[in-house]
């Protein structure tokens, strides 16, 4: 049912942890089941030097996490941002159908991490926040930290 990329990254998943002082946090959860994910981000000119996260999930969105935070390392904050679920899910070899939804934690997340990240700098223009919920408000609650 699972792919050998999900059952490597579930078995063992790539940059668990936080990052002190990480310049831009998100955390975002799935209503459809209560999992969560946390993302932290470090990043130096524009560029994610260092990805790490947590997530309190079902083993799709563990392995999903951790390719999202290896996809996201070397990339721009705009290269970042157009990571989708789907690519998370392809560079996993693929997910079932029924787990892709524990997908969008890890695409979320990204994209809360680099708000928060705008936020904390001005970076933040006026349709971010719109953009960052967009299409799958529905489905995915963003749970912002009180600072
Ligand atoms: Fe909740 Fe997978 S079942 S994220």
């Amino acid at each position: 049912m699972y792919s050998e990329k999900v059952m490597d990254h579930f078995t063992n998943p790539r940059n668990v942890g936080e990052i002190e002082n990480a310049d831009g946090v998100g955390q975002v959860g799935n209503p459809k089941c209560g999992d969560i994910m946390k993302m932290y981000l470090k990043i130096e000119n524009n560029v994610i030097v260092d990805a790490k996260f947590k997530t309190f999930g079902c083993g799709a969105a563990v392995a999903t996490s951790s390719m999202a935070t290896e996809l996201v390392k070397g990339k721009t904050v705009e290269e970042a941002l157009k990571i989708t679920n789907q690519a998370v899910a392809e560079a996993l070899d693929g997910l079932p159908p029924i787990k892709m939804h524990c997908s969008n934690l890890a695409e979320e997340a990204i994209k809360a991490a680099i708000d928060d990240y705008r936020a904390k700098n001005g970076l933040l223009d006026e349709n971010a926040e719109k953009n960052a919920c967009g299409r799958r408000c529905d489905d995915i609650h963003h749970m912002h930290e009180e600072e």
